[in-house]
């Protein structure tokens, strides 16, 4: 399997995960809510781990490019980290109109996010770097 492939399914599961946890915060649902929510969480910072300690060092030291998409894409990770945590506060404070808010935000960071990935840094990837060694290197950190 070739990078694009393997890191897009994961985009996929963890755009699935958020759909549920969602639905269960818009039926105040909240105990089905916390449980989602930390799986989306736990799965989309190991992708942005998967990412960052390999995916990214590779891309640079393979491609040169240090200060290009890498750079934007670290910086985008750590802007969805804040947003992790104020969904993670809305949801202990049972707060469903900040969660809804604050999730849409979220979502429209992630889905810009993606695309840029998808569409540009994946297949540059899989032209540069040798895609099944970084495949396994990516799997050893675990399932997303
Ligand atoms: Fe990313
Ligand atoms: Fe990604």
């Amino acid at each position: 399997m070739g990078i694009a492939q393997y890191l897009t399914e994961e985009h996929r599961k963890c755009d699935q995960l958020y759909a549920e946890a969602e639905q269960a915060v818009a039926g105040e649902n909240w105990d089905r809510a916390k449980e989602l929510f930390k799986e989306f969480k736990d799965k989309t910072l190991l992708h942005f781990q998967k990412e960052e300690e390999v995916l990214f060092p590779e891309f640079e030291e393979r491609t040169g490019m240090v200060m290009g998409p890498t750079q934007v894409m670290r910086h985008e990770h750590a802007q969805a980290r804040e947003l992790l945590d104020r969904l993670e506060k809305a949801l202990e404070n049972k707060n469903k109109e900040e969660f809804l808010s604050v999730g849409e935000s979220l979502m429209i960071l992630i889905q810009q996010h993606n695309m840029k990935e998808e569409q540009i840094l994946y297949p540059m990837s899989d032209q540069n770097l040798p895609s099944e060694e970084v495949v396994e290197r990516m799997s050893q950190l675990g399932e997303v």
